[in-house]
């Protein structure tokens, strides 16, 4: 039966994180694979995880079965975090359903949406992150494009975008990235985002926001100010929520759905489709993730993480500008300063797939061949190798 299979080619994220392994130059840098580094390039566990998972165990008294739906106290903190303050204000239309990181948490919503309206239209800004399209359209729905990034400013194509979305046709969706957009790092500004709210209000589209980066851009409520307004102001709303990065758990696949709907009926009606999504998906998501975000959020830990997490984004901001200024000494013809303007872990370098080849066959630095780069992945002590890389690949 399973003889007539076809081998597929290996992802490239992960090819390239084969080629790095594999490359023996000490100076080699990766600047693919979207995770935090330090500086000493580890993914360290955050302290304040460290000390809520030893709480959880402690605490642990059976590993029986949680919930489809998950761990509430997860799912109740996880709201407050991203909605804040309007938090308490939207509980009577607001649920929420722990899903397996934020992929979980997408496909979830995309499965959530074909059941609501089979043929609804999901649109996706160009570029979006890779895995977005086959987490949306593997369930069967339908994705379509608006433009969304200027190669010539490094930042959004804010006309374009609006013109895009003023002619969608009422009740389609539009995945928004809340902050830190994966590619790009290019961001709306909190005006822009009023203006996007508006034309969603005019047109009845559906939001879909997708927050992973929350805390690494500006700061916790400023890089949720997109999913506050847009829950606030519309009868409904899609969040999926990633707990990946914000807390360092990657692997213990921590994510959310928050569904806003228009009623408590509604609200209710969303949640039981979505328990029976669950089921017939995964039936459960993974506890331990889950449990020590609940741990950290309800306890004194919030604090620390808090501040660990500050240092992270302040990390990267820094990374930024010396990576600018670097550049501006080493390629003194090209202008790299978009990449100061722009949040959270990635930036587009915007240099074509020879160049990104060449930086990676002669000098050992590894990105993907859209040029996209992880600014986490750089360290003070190599900025100047890669800056001079680049200037030679360029040329
Ligand atoms: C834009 C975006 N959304 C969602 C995710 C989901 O991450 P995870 O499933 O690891 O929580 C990621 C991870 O890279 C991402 O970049």
């Amino acid at each position: 039966m399973l003889e007539h299979l076809d081998r597929l080619s290996p992802d490239p994220i992960l090819g390239l994180m084969a080629a790095f392994r594999a490359d023996t130059d000490p100076r080699k840098v990766d600047l693919g694979v979207g995770v935090y580094r330090d500086d000493r390039g580890d993914t360290p566990i955050m302290q304040a995880v460290r000390e809520a998972e030893r709480e959880v165990l402690e605490r642990q008294t059976t590993k029986t079965y949680v919930a489809p739906a998950g761990n509430p106290a997860f799912n109740d903190a996880i709201g407050q975090l991203v909605l804040g303050d309007g938090h308490a204000a939207l509980a009577g239309r607001l649920r929420a359903v722990q899903a397996p990181g934020g992929c979980g948490a997408l496909r979830l919503g995309a499965e959530l949406i074909r059941t609501a309206v089979p043929d609804a239209v999901v649109h996706v800004s160009t570029p979006t992150w890779a895995n977005h399209v086959p987490l949306l359209s593997n369930c069967g729905l339908k994705l379509e494009r608006y433009p969304y990034f200027d190669a010539t400013t490094g930042g959004v194509a804010f006309e374009a975008m609006m013109g895009a979305l003023d002619a969608l046709p009422a009740r389609s969706v539009v995945l928004l990235h809340a902050s830190c957009h994966n590619p790009t790092g290019a961001d709306l500004e909190d005006g822009q985002w009023r203006e996007v709210l508006s034309v969603m209000r005019r047109r009845s589209l559906l939001p879909f926001i997708d927050i992973a980066y929350q805390g690494l851009g500006r700061g916790l409520a400023e890089d949720a100010f997109a999913a506050r307004l847009m829950c606030a102001e519309l009868p409904e709303a899609l969040v999926a929520v990633s707990s990946s990065k914000n807390f360092g758990l990657y692997r213990e696949r921590v994510g959310a759905l928050l569904t806003l709907s228009e009623t408590g009926a509604a609200a209710d009606a969303a949640l039981s489709q979505l328990v029976r999504i669950a089921r017939g998906l995964y039936s459960m998501p993974p506890d331990h993730g889950a449990a020590i975000v609940a741990r950290i959020l309800g306890s004194g830990l919030r604090g620390q993480w808090e501040q660990e997490l500050a240092s992270m984004r302040e990390r990267i901001a820094q990374l930024r500008a010396e990576t600018v200024r670097a550049l501006a000494g080493t390629c003194a013809r090209r202008d790299f300063s978009h990449i100061v303007r722009q949040r959270g872990m990635f930036s587009y370098l915007g240099i074509d797939k020879e160049t990104v080849h060449r930086l990676r066959e002669q000098h050992h630095v590894y990105m993907t061949d859209d040029s996209r780069i992880n600014i986490a992945g750089l360290r003070h002590e190599n900025i100047p190798y890669f800056a001079e890389a680049v200037a030679r690949a360029v040329g």
